[in-house]
């Protein structure tokens, strides 16, 4: 039976690759959709890359929906061009989509989908949530129509954006997040504690070469200037952060992590989008939300990997 699943993310290099992942799942995934909200690149260029992520993989039936494009209270997004590069895809040469995304905003689209598919659905969002805060808050409903939320964002100790503080997903919408997290989801947070795992070197990424294919050559095209970037933050290569997402909804024994009272800080200028995780449970308020903090490297590399040679 395959899971129902829809993708909110800001491709972004490490979103694009994510893609491919769950593109390549056919048996196990069936992708309702995929929202974009700006994050990594502006909303229009992160929407252009889903498109462009699908045309590349052949998958140009799944609906690709844009969301919004600026956080719900701060007025202006953060954008990791420094990261991912002008285009949001790094080096790779990419080949224009022949479609564009569908009228309907990523945000009604998600409330439509949950309400039509006669399962539960998955979330899995890669991106800023602020997508899916506004969903939750234009229809309550939908939090019956959804079997699981996982996100790609926040951390247990140390962030990734200036300041050390608050993870590059949270920083952007600590407000949507808040919402998101106190809305009685089942809800998995994979935080960069566990995404550290999943560090593409410079060595991995030359076997990409060896995949022999269009797709595992764009990835390999794809990270260099990620990896530079991560380079900066004391990591050994390119951090696969958003892959890591879909690993987790296919394959979960590779995680380890406990539930976890989780907060988020929207208001201190210095802390600001930081994730409060009670890690240690000391403090009286709800565990609501599984936090990961470990992953099986060689598993979740070996996944990657198989999935890439499949294209
Ligand atoms: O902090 C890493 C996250 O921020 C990833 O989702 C990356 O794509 C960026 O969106
Ligand atoms: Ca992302």
């Amino acid at each position: 039976m395959t899971k129902p699943i829809i993708i909110d993310c800001d491709p972004g290099v490490d979103d694009a690759v994510a893609l491919f992942l769950a593109f390549s799942r056919k048996n196990d995934l069936n992708i309702l959709g995929i929202t974009t909200v700006g994050g990594n690149v502006p909303l229009n260029a992160v929407t252009a890359n889903a498109l462009t992520t699908c045309h590349h993989a052949n998958m140009n039936h799944i609906p690709v929906h844009a969301g919004c494009g600026r956080p719900l209270v701060k007025t202006h997004l953060y954008t990791a061009e420094h990261v991912h590069g002008k285009s949001g895809l790094g080096n790779a040469q990419l080949s224009l989509a022949l479609r564009g995304p569908g009228a309907q905003h990523g945000v009604d689209f998600i409330i439509e989908t949950l309400h039509a598919h006669p399962q539960k659905v998955t979330l899995v969002a890669l991106g800023p949530l602020t997508n899916l805060a506004m969903a939750l808050v234009k229809d309550p409903s939908i939090r019956d129509k959804v079997e699981e939320l996982v996100f790609m964002g926040g951390a247990i100790y140390e962030g990734n954006t200036p300041g050390g503080q608050a993870e590059f997903n949270i920083y952007n919408d600590p407000h949507a997040a808040h919402v998101v997290l106190n809305s009685g989801l089942k809800t998995t947070m994979i935080g960069l504690e566990t995404t550290s795992y999943a560090q593409l070197t410079r060595e991995r990424a030359q076997e990409l070469l060896t995949l022999g294919n269009p797709t595992a050559k764009m990835v390999f095209d794809m990270v260099e200037l990620m990896h530079i970037a991560d380079l900066d933050w004391g990591k050994k290569g390119c951090v696969l952060h958003d892959v890591c997402a879909v690993a987790y909804v296919l394959s979960p024994q590779y995680f380890k992590g406990k539930a976890c009272h989780v907060a988020v800080e929207m208001d201190s200028p210095l802390t600001q989008g930081r994730t409060v995780v009670d890690w240690h449970g000391k403090n009286s308020q709800s565990a609501q939300v599984f936090v990961t903090n470990e992953m099986d490297t060689e598993a979740f590399f070996t996944l990657l990997f198989q999935a890439l040679s499949t294209y």
